[in-house]
């Protein structure tokens, strides 16, 4: 088993501890019981946690208060579901002194997180992930929240975990493409963080495609120091937590003119594409470097071409909409090798002239016609 420390400066208590191991599952219980003594226990999971058997390993036996969300998924991330579970917690006759543990994907840890933050003023999180999104993503750096009918996440709370419990095992019931889109995020984290987690990744890769337990702790080993170190630094997205950003403005327009037809992590690909198309526009990038991130992605069976039918247009509407866009547009991620985050004037996203995302744009569609 692996441990590490996250540290979160103005939080009481400072740090939290990760564990990652494989079928470490059904351990993982009288661990918690161990390190949180006291304290009553809820569990906040999903349907097809439940049916794949994970609930079952977790639990055992044991009798404890679980709140199964249905149907699993985005649908679901709401307040509709927040108020359900909270009035299920207050059924169960739960109080301050109550941890919620909550096991899943990113949705599952988002709606669990955001209920534990308002639940009676707040009550710790656990989480154990069992997503490649969320071992790598979202069980990190305490951000939670759920959709409004109007946008993603619109309610939400910094909220971060009193501890993290990592199965790499649980990944062997993920759906292939959700597997292989979540990677995304491992990729970002070695193009922006670390060439030796990138070249280890280019190794690995027939080992990570068949799920080999052993590559995949090692890759949770990067994934959680590498977001924890950005998590440690800045807290509350203030600075250079900005840098896990990469990809991801052209990769949420992508995302959301396709309807949500793409993966998220599907969008970042073709995000990550297009920065390094942008880099090399902007003299600052590498066409090796691009081919080496293009070639990972491609072994992943991710698109790194525009998808025929989204309009330029409609693109750079969306990237104009960027939640993080001022006076209508945003700025970019934007590396300077692998490994490396470029940086200009001390900061870690730069401002890039839109005729050159609308040339990026049209190269992604020239490739793709
Ligand atoms: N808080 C953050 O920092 C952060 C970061 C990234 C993403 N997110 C959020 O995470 C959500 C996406 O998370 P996701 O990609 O993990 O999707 P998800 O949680 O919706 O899970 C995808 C599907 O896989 C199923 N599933 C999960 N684990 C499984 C397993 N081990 N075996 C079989 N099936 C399993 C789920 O039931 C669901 O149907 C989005 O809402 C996104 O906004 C949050
Ligand atoms: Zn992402």
């Amino acid at each position: 088993m692996i441990e590490l420390t996250v540290n979160i400066p103005a939080r009481d208590p400072k740090s939290y501890r990760i564990a990652i191991g494989a079928e470490i599952l059904h351990s993982i219980w009288p661990r918690v019981e161990a390190d949180f003594a006291g304290p009553s226990k809820f569990v906040v999971t999903d349907e097809n946690l439940v049916s794949a058997g994970h609930l079952k390993q977790l639990l055992g036996e044991r009798d404890v208060p679980t709140f199964v969300i249905a149907p699993a998924g985005e649908v679901s991330k709401n307040m509709d579901t927040v108020v359900s579970i909270i009035e299920a917690m207050e059924k169960a006759y739960l109080g301050r002194d109550t941890v919620v543990v909550g096991m899943g994907g990113g949705t599952v840890g988002d709606i669990a997180g955001f209920a534990a933050s308002i639940f009676k003023r707040g009550v710790p999180v656990i989480h154990i992930p069992t997503t490649t999104v969320a071992q790598a993503d979202s069980a990190i750096g305490g951000k939670t929240g759920v959709d409004s009918t109007v946008s993603k996440n619109a309610f939400g709370a910094f909220w971060h975990p009193a501890a993290v419990y990592l199965d790499v095992a649980t990944l062997e019931t993920l759906d292939d493409r959700q597997y292989r889109a979540g990677l995304v995020e491992s990729v970002k984290h070695a193009v922006i963080a670390d060439s030796e987690y990138f070249a280890f990744i280019e190794k690995n890769m027939q080992a990570i495609l068949l799920r080999d337990r052993a590559v995949l702790e090692k890759i949770a080993d990067f994934n959680c120091r590498i977001k924890g170190n950005v998590v440690e630094a800045d807290p509350h997205e203030q600075n250079i937590r900005r840098i896990l950003n990469y990809g991801h403005t052209i990769g949420h327009a992508v995302e959301s003119a396709s309807g949500y037809k793409l993966l998220h992590g599907e969008a970042v690909a073709i995000g990550m594409i297009a920065a390094g198309l942008i880099e090399i526009e902007m003299g600052v990038g590498d066409p090796e470097r691009l081919e080496r991130i293009r070639a990972i992605l491609k072994k992943l069976s991710l698109p790194v071409e525009l998808p025929k039918d989204l309009a330029e247009n409609s693109l750079i509407d969306l990237i104009k909409r960027d939640k993080k866009a001022v006076n209508k547009w945003p700025k970019f991620v934007l590396t300077s090798q692998i490994g490396q985050v470029y940086c200009r004037d001390g900061q870690w996203a730069v401002n890039v002239e839109p005729r050159v995302v609308e040339r990026v744009l049209r190269m992604l569609q020239v490739a793709s016609s």
